[in-house]
Order: C-alpha cells, then sequence, then structure tokens
C-alpha cells in the first residue's frame, strides 16, 4: 500500500527556504519502505481560514514559522497535535518556556554552567486597576544596586523573554544600571552576570538529531555573523556545546531551535537557547543554509515515515534524576547526551538516512548549482537589500555558495 504524507509549511515572510524545501522535495522524491507500506511525500503551504475542531486534516507533520506571533495558525496546530496526532515542529504547548527564562531555570537546575542571573521587577508597573492595591501590600522594596552588587560587574540587562536584540544592554557600574532600568519601562528584566572576555561565540543550530555549530560574530551586519570556519574549538569543547543544545531541546521538546553558548579558557557557558523560530535564511545562514534544507527535510521525512509520535507534553523526570546524581558535570553531560539521542532517535535516524536517502546529498549539490537555485537566491537578495547593495550581494553570496558545493565534491 502507499501512503501519500502531505508536509505542511506555515509560513509569515519567508520564501527562500521555504522554496529551497520544496525545490529538494521535488528533486529527490523519497519513496521509501517502512512496516509493509510505501511512504511518498508532498508539501503544501498552509493557508488561514476558519476550521471546525472535529475536522480531520490532511497533513502528516507541520512545520512552523508563524504561531509565536500569530494565534490563529498557533490555535490549529493545538488542535491538530491533540486530536489528530499531527507531528509538529515545533510544538506551540511548549511557547510557555520560550522565554529565556524557564530554559535558565531548567538548565540551572542540570548543573549546566549558565552565569548568575536575577528577575527583577518592572519599573513601570502593569497598566492593571488591582496593581496599586496588590503592590502597596505585596511588594517589598528592594534597592537594585544591591542586587547588582551581589551578581558583580560586568553583567548585561535583558528582557527575560528576548529576542533580536531587543533591550539588551552592558552595564558597568551602578550609573549605568540605574539608566538602564529607567529605560526599561514596562518590560520585564534579567540581571546577568557577563562572562567577561570570552574567546569564542557558538552559536548552534539543531533540527532533531542534527546540530550544525558555527562560530558567530553578533555585533557584525546580519550577512556577515556566522562564519565559515570548521575547526574552531576542539572536539571536546565542540562536543560539550553539542550536547548543551540536543539537552535543552530534548528537554523541552524543541525539534528546530538555535542555543548560544560563550567559550572562555575551555568552559562552555550558555547565555541564549529558546527559539520557537530559529533563523534558517539564506541571508544569515549563507554556507550553512544548504544542510539545514537537507536537515529539515531528512527529519521531516524520518517523522512521516517511522510514524514518530507527537508528544505535547514535557518529561524531566529523567533528567532531573540525573541532576541529583552525585557524579561530576562531565559525567552528567554524558548522562545528557545519551538521553536526548535516545529522545531524538539519533541511531536510528542515522540509519535511515543512510538506507534510505542516500541521494540527497547529490541531489542538495545538484540543485544548490542550479539556475532554479540561483534564481532563488537573486531574489532573496533583492527583497532584503536596498537596490544599491544588490551588486555587492549577489556575487556575495554566490560566491559562499559555490564554495559550499566544491566543498561537497
Ligand atoms: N551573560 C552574558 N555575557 C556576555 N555577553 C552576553 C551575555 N548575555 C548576552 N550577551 C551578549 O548580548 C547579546 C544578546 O543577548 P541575548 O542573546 O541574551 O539576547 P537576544 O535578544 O536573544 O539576542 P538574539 O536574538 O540575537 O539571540 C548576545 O549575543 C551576547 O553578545
Ligand atoms: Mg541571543
Amino acid at each position: 500500500m502507499t501512503r501519500t504524507h502531505l508536509i505542511g509549511l506555515l509560513l509569515g515572510t519567508e520564501e527562500d527556504w521555504s522554496g529551497a524545501f520544496e525545490a529538494l522535495l521535488a528533486r529527490t522524491a523519497p519513496r521509501i519502505d517502512h512496516d509493509g507500506e510505501i511512504h511518498e511525500f508532498r508539501s503544501e503551504r498552509v493557508t488561514i481560514e476558519p476550521f471546525d475542531l472535529r475536522a480531520v486534516p490532511r497533513h502528516s507533520l507541520v512545520i512552523d514559522r508563524l504561531a509565536h506571533w500569530y494565534y490563529v495558525p498557533r490555535e490549529w496546530l493545538k488542535k491538530i497535535a491533540l486530536m489528530d496526532g499531527v507531528y509538529l515542529m515545533n510544538n506551540p504547548f511548549t511557547f510557555q518556556s520560550m522565554e529565556k527564562h524557564s530554559a535558565y531555570c531548567a538548565m540551572m537546575r542540570l548543573g549546566l554552567k549558565v552565569p548568575d542571573t536575577w528577575l527583577v521587577p518592572y519599573k513601570q508597573p502593569p497598566g492593571d486597576e488591582r496593581f496599586a492595591y496588590t503592590a502597596a501590600r505585596y511588594n517589598q522594596p528592594f534597592d537594585l544596586s544591591d542586587v547588582a552588587g551581589r551578581i558583580g560587574y560586568p553583567l548585561f540587562m535583558k528582557p527575560f523573554d528576548g529576542g533580536a536584540w531587543v533591550g539588551v544592554s552592558q552595564v558597568r557600574d551602578p550609573r549605568e544600571l540605574a539608566e538602564r532600568y529607567d529605560e526599561s519601562g514596562q518590560r520585564l528584566m534579567h540581571l546577568q552576570k557577563a562572562v567577561d572576555g570570552f574567546e569564542v561565540f557558538a552559536r548552534s543550530l539543531s533540527i532533531g538529531p542534527e546540530t550544525m555549530v558555527m562560530r558567530f560574530e553578533p555585533d557584525r551586519p546580519q550577512h556577515d555573523r556566522y562564519q565559515v570556519d570548521h575547526d574552531f574549538l576542539d572536539a571536546r569543547t565542540g562536543d560539550e556545546v553539542v550536547t548543551i543544545g540536543r539537552t535543552v531541546n530534548a528537554f523541552f521538546r524543541w525539534e528546530f531551535n538555535s542555543c548560544e553558548t560563550l567559550i572562555r579558557d575551555g568552559e562552555v557557558f550558555p547565555i541564549d537557547y529558546a527559539n520557537a523560530c530559529p533563523d534558517v535564511s539564506v541571508i544569515s545562514l549563507h554556507y550553512y543554509f544548504p544542510w539545514a534544507i537537507k536537515a529539515l527535510l531528512r527529519w521531516s521525512v524520518f517523522c512521516c515515515a517511522t510514524g514518530r509520535p507527537m508528544r505535547v507534553a514535557m518529561d524531566p523526570a529523567p533528567w532531573f534524576e540525573v541532576a541529583a546524581r552525585d557524579t561530576s558535570y562531565e559525567e552528567k553531560l554524558v548522562a545528557y547526551r545519551e538521553l536526548a539521542d535516545a529522545d531524538l532517535a539519533a541511531e536510528e535516524y542515522a540509519e535511515f538516512c543512510d538506507r534510505e536517502l542516500p541521494h540527497l546529498d547529490e541531489a542538495m549539490a545538484g540543485y544548490i548549482a542550479s539556475p532554479e537555485f540561483d534564481a532563488l537566491l537573486v531574489d532573496t537578495v533583492q527583497r532584503t537589500f536596498p537596490p544599491a547593495e544588490h551588486d555587492r550581494f549577489v556575487p556575495h553570496y554566490r560566491g559562499l555558495l559555490r564554495a559550499w558545493v566544491d566543498d561537497q565534491r
């Protein structure tokens, strides 16, 4: 019997990764014999419309890029996961933990080296008529500079749920502390000890059990943040960064996520790890873009063909059991990696890809070298940059993608 799986793409403004995903799926047309069935695949962009809560969706899996801000598709995703077992990447039931705060808490309990972090009450109270009465009775006066003094300068003041550097600032002394806090307004802030003088910023992108660790320069413009650099971490540190990313993902059931770590004197400090919609645009990822598209396709095909069950809830118990052991940080990392790899079916997935999708790498190299991809690249550059910069950036990106094709062959 043949079963055709429909992969839904729930998109906002993105055309580049989705176009590449559709092109790669069409070129490879995976046909997989698993458990007595032939599995085939098709993708379709999801449209937004009224829906009957009892309607049966046509999809096997949805890659979501929208539900973190748009509530109509978010509620549709919850419905199809709860009622129909559709596989989601990512799962909106986990969005409550998508601020940075929950991940800091969980990772601290697991013994990871999250810098010391405090949460401080709002500078400007929320506009709720009950606030004045509640605050008068229960809010304790506090000395912000005393909190900062306990953490130590320099520190970072940043929103507990931030993204894209909004409201993030470095604070070096009590005067800056007061100024930045005054500016924070109605935003709820963390104060976090700075990892001062770090040598490397490693940003990893994970898709299912695949992780790409990339050297990142956060201060540079978007096109120049990810560096093409294959040996910037020694093997042990690289493995630790991968383990931390996968641990966070398996713990929270995020299967499409990025994780930021700072490395100083061989120690790895995680600072940012929750991202409902990690950046996968060709403008940012350039050389690493083909890997990301392949991983999205491989993981989607694997989940559908093997019938990987959609799990809506987290299960922190096994992680906390390891955390409570009287063992070293290194031994815990080994145990977390085993848990994460088991949770993400890493071994089964690797065998599946070798057996069922051996032609994918060649197909991707062929696509990236094709006029079809070049047209997508040029279109993306033209949509992203002002006209005066097109002549500079089209050859810039062509060069990076051509380098990737050459490295494959
Ligand atoms: N504890 C820290 N020590 C050193 N640098 C830090 C620390 N926290 C944040 N930074 C710096 O500030 C930047 C922004 O912080 P963070 O990643 O927490 O915010 P963000 O709004 O999520 O940013 P993005 O969306 O770019 O990831 C980091 O990329 C890093 O350069
Ligand atoms: Mg960040």
